[in-house]
Formats: C-alpha cells, structure tokens, sequence
C-alpha cells in the first residue's frame, strides 16, 4: 500500500477524534444506508475525490462512506478555524484518509493544504465554498480536462460557480448540493439556527432572554438564527436589503431595521448575509458598550474587520473565540470567533442529525457523477429530484415517521381540471 501522506497538527488525538466520529455517526442514519450499500456496489471505484469540508466529526462519516464506494479520497479544510483536529487525526489513523487540516493554520498553509489534496489528481471535486474550484480554475488548470464533475455545498459557493459559469469560465459541471430541498431547508434552517446560537453560548455565556439580537440576512440561514433565537427569549431584529425578505420578517413578526439603526439597539449581532462588509465603522461607532459581533456567513468578510481594528485602541482576548476592542471613547466591542463562522470557530458546526441530509446528498452526487456514461454540460447543475426524494424519504424513515399516500381517486381529482364547485 502506498504510504500516506497528510498534514495534521496532532496524532495523539486520534483516540479522541475516534470517539466523536462514532458518536456522531449514531445520529447520522441515511448516510450509514447509503455506506452499507456503497460497500456492496462500489460506485465509485476508480474515481479519485479531493474534498475541501469542514473537518468534522460529520464530514469523517462522508469520508468513510465514498472510500466504502470505493473511492479514492483527499480531504483538505474549506475554512482555516473549523477542523477539529482530533477528527483529523482519527481520519488519518483509524480510516486512512489523508487530511490537510489543521485548526488556525495561515492563509499560506491553508491554500498549501489545498493543492496538496489536489495532488491526488482528481475525477471528482466536493467543495464546500468553491476554493477548491477557484483553485484548480486560476493555478492547476491542468486537471481539468480529467474531472467529470464536481459537488458544492453551499450557498456562496453555488453563487461563485455561477458567476464562473455565466462567464463560460468553469471547466467542468458542478452539481449544486446546497439547492437540494433536503439541504438547504434544514441544513441551512435548523443546522445554521441552532450551531450559531450554540457558538454564541459558548464563546460568551451570554443569556439571550432578553437581549436586542440582530440578525443581518433573512435568508435560509438567517431564518434559523431568528427563530431560534427568539426562541430563547431574545428580542430579534432583522436587517434585509431585499424587499420580499424584509416583508416576510416583518409579517413574522420581526422588528425590521437598517443597520445603522439596529446598530443603536443591539446587545449581538449576527451577519448571515453572504456579501462583504455588512457592519462597517460607522455602525461599529453607534453600537452600545459591550455589543457582541459575530458572522454565520462563509467568508469572514461581512464584518468589516479593518475597520474594527483600525478604530480600537487596545485589544485583548477575554475567553477561547472572544476578542475584546477597546475604542477611543472607553466602549467595548466584542468579537467572536475573529469574524469567521461562529458556528464552526466556537461550536462543533451543525449537529450530525442535519448533516445526515446534507452528506447523503453529497454521496448520492458523487454516484451520480460516477455513473454519467455522457459528460453533462459545463455548468451547475440541481440536485437531481429522485436523490432528494430519496433523502428526504430514508430520513423519514429512520425518524419512524410514515406520511399517507394519495387515493386513486385523490390521484385523478388532482390531474384533472373539469371538477369545480
Ligand atoms: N457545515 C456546517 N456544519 C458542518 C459540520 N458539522 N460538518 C461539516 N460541514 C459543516
């Protein structure tokens, strides 16, 4: 067997990241169907896949599961702050995966990670942010002509590869995982809801009840911040820039506020936006004493970090994930997680019971790339429907949750017209 080769910061966590790998998969059912079936079928034999994920506890169970169809797998992180360096090392211990991934590494090492799980030279590509895409198209464009297709995770990465796409630039076809039903309305809902409320707990023990928590962004992700948060007691406020969304918010019963005005009254804002510099200096200097600032958004680019910095006096680190910002004035302006995904810099990312629909999707893509027998279209591509009904009915399942079916009469009523009143 060839020797592996990885980059990881500490084997001795192996034992650890093993633990929390199995404890994990209990949670994650559909994958663990898909794994046992892919075992049997080996779908994927003979493609080599090159992953850029969040190095989790979750994202190890979809490395176990494209190597059980036979893949050949390389994981690098998709973001510098999210992997759990005790899954790194169990990955590469216990289930011969070579990772690149270690928590904090710089811009340099990160990119370095990148291209080396590119040295793999893949058949398929599974990005989660499009960085590894973005990569092959401007520095390893001689890989192309060998990828058959490529997954994407999420929502900034699908509006990146469209852009490319638009332009005739992308190379190879990309199916968009992130717009399957079975990812996006409870992944990005209920996963991004609950991990951002949770980074924020633990990154500052603050007690929601009570507090002005403003949530920039009424996207999926933003809905699952709001709600949650409200349901912890916490007074939402919503910043939108889209006029459907905001009235949504609104007829929600949210209070709807530019952000120069929320940044008046809020106790701990949230950007999940997607978009850059969301809260700028001049909000920074009408915030209150003490205002909490955190992103749920991909890229830690929707808090204007520059200005932060440039406006503080002094700073320091009060707790893990918790930066303080002294101003000129004496305020105190806190940051979490340096601006980067609260709910993977500060908390575990999304619960594995969300992931399973998530990663199902992905390992379902993967089969369906592999199994193209013409080459699809250089462009991003759905999720096919049958993979989402799929998902969505062996989660039901494993939930112990049946759901009726329609009367051949039911049946007949709904394709015709000539029935009225
Ligand atoms: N994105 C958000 N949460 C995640 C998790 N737990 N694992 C991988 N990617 C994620």
């Amino acid at each position: 067997m060839k020797p592996l080769y990885f980059d990881i910061a500490d084997m001795s966590l192996a034992g650890q990241g093993k633990l929390r790998i199995e404890w994990a998969e209990m949670q994650m059912p559909v994958l663990r169907q898909i794994r046992e079936r892919f075992a049997q079928e080996r779908p994927l034999e003979g493609q080599r896949l090159a992953a850029c994920l969040h190095v989790t506890t979750e994202t190890a169970n979809l490395m176990r599961t494209l190597k059980a169809g036979g893949a050949e797998v390389a994981l690098c992180a998709s973001n510098p702050l999210s992997t759990q360096d005790d899954t790194a090392a169990s990955l590469v211990e216990d289930y011969e995966v070579p990772v690149f991934a270690i928590r904090g590494e710089d811009r340099d090492t990160y990119y370095q990670h990148l291209n080396s799980a590119l040295d793999i030279e893949p058949t398929i590509t599974m990005d989660d942010g499009a960085d590894l895409v973005s990569t092959i198209h401007q520095e390893r464009t001689d890989l192309a002509p060998a990828i058959l297709g490529g997954t994407e995770e999420t929502t900034t990465g699908v509006i990146r590869l469209r852009s490319m796409a638009a332009t005739n630039e992308l190379r190879y076809p990309i199916i968009a995982v992130n717009d399957a039903m079975t990812k996006h309305l409870f992944d990005n809902r209920f996963g991004t809801g609950q991990s951002t409320i949770d980074g924020i707990i633990r990154a500052t023990n603050v007690l929601l009840a009570g507090k002005a928590v403003v949530v920039c962004g009424f996207g999926m992700c933003g809905r699952g911040v709001a709600m949650r948060a409200r349901g912890m007691g916490a007074r939402v406020i919503i910043c939108e820039v889209d006029a459907l969304r905001a009235l949504e918010a609104a007829m929600e019963g949210y209070r709807v506020l530019p952000v120069a005005e929320a940044a008046q009254v809020g106790d701990i804002f949230v950007t999940v936006t997607g978009d850059t510099s969301v809260i700028r200096g001049e909000h920074m200097a009408a915030m209150k004493d003490g205002a909490i600032m955190c992103n749920a958004g991909h890229f830690d680019v929707e808090i204007d970090l520059e200005d932060l910095r440039t406006a503080a006096e002094d700073t320091r680190t009060v707790r893990p994930s918790l930066e303080e910002y002294r101003m000129a004035d004496g305020r105190r302006l806190y940051l979490l997680g340096e601006g980067r995904l609260v709910n993977l810099a500060a908390a575990e990312g999304h619960p594995a019971s969300v992931m399973d629909m998530s990663f199902a999707n992905q390992a379902l893509c993967s089969e369906f790339i592999a199994a193209q027998t013409t080459r699809l279209a250089r462009d991003v591509h759905t999720v096919p429907e049958h993979i989402d009904r799929e998902v969505a009915e062996l989660k039901l399942a494993s939930m112990g949750v049946s759901i009726d079916e329609l009367t051949d009469e039911q049946k007949e009523y709904l394709s015709g017209w000539r029935q009225g009143t």
